[in-house]
């Protein structure tokens, strides 16, 4: 059987620690995803360093310097076809973008947030669960559609919230978390075991496989 891995871009504004994540498993040759591009819209993008220490392509869309949403994301989009892009993960990528864009890579435009959606969406996740008082947290894979923070979920991840947390604890521990997921997640895309059905994804095998145990808090303790 053929396999080809899928051209994976990854999309950046800042720390890159989900990139990686990424980049590391897709070192792996069997793999399904093939990194082959890393977009940043932040010249100063400390993702950037590592990723230009890789033979990975890297380029700077600035922005700033275009008049519209929809003229910066052509620049992208020009570069992303240039590079024969099949598969887009949003990592940190801090800039909203238009229906158009979306539209563009349906089914093809992962995001990571830091939360277990539809809980949280948006922004400080982690202040707002603790102020919340959750007593479970966590971090979504998802397909990006035009509502932000919405579209069908691929993987989830859980984690208890401790008496002790603090907002950058649990944002640590949660990064962990999505450090795991997102890789998980892109190759279930990429090797197209997933089948969606409204906001429902099942990937692979994992609808019939043996249940997982649950995440109480604090009951499972
Ligand atoms: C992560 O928490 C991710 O969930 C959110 O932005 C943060 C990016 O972190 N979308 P990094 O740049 O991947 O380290």
């Amino acid at each position: 059987m053929t396999f080809r891995r899928k051209r994976t871009a990854i999309l950046i504004s800042g720390r890159g620690s989900n990139m990686r994540a990424l980049i590391e498993h897709a070192r792996n040759p069997s793999y399904p995803a093939e990194i082959v591009l890393v977009l940043s819209n932040q010249p100063n993008a400390a993702g950037l360093t590592f990723a230009k220490e890789t033979n990975i392509a890297c380029a700077v869309v600035d922005h700033k310097i275009y008049a519209g949403r929809e003229e910066f994301e052509r620049s992208m989009q020009v570069l992303l076809e240039l590079h024969r892009i099949e598969l887009i993960c949003l990592a940190g990528f801090m800039r909203m973008l238009t229906p158009w864009f979306i539209g563009q890579w349906h089914g093809r435009l992962l995001n990571i947030h830091p939360a277990l959606l539809p809980a949280y969406r948006g922004l400080k996740t982690h202040e707002r669960a603790l102020a919340d008082g959750a007593k479970i947290h966590g971090c979504t894979v998802h397909f990006v559609v035009a509502a932000m923070d919405e579209g069908p979920i691929i993987a989830q991840a859980a984690i208890a919230v401790l008496d002790s947390d603090t907002p950058s604890s649990l944002a640590g521990r949660v990064l962990a978390e999505e450090h795991a997921i997102y890789p998980a997640a892109l190759a279930c895309v990429a090797e197209g075991s997933l089948r969606v059905e409204g906001n429902r994804v099942f990937c692979g095998d994992s609808v019939t496989s043996s249940e997982p145990p649950a995440l109480r808090v604090p009951f499972g303790k």
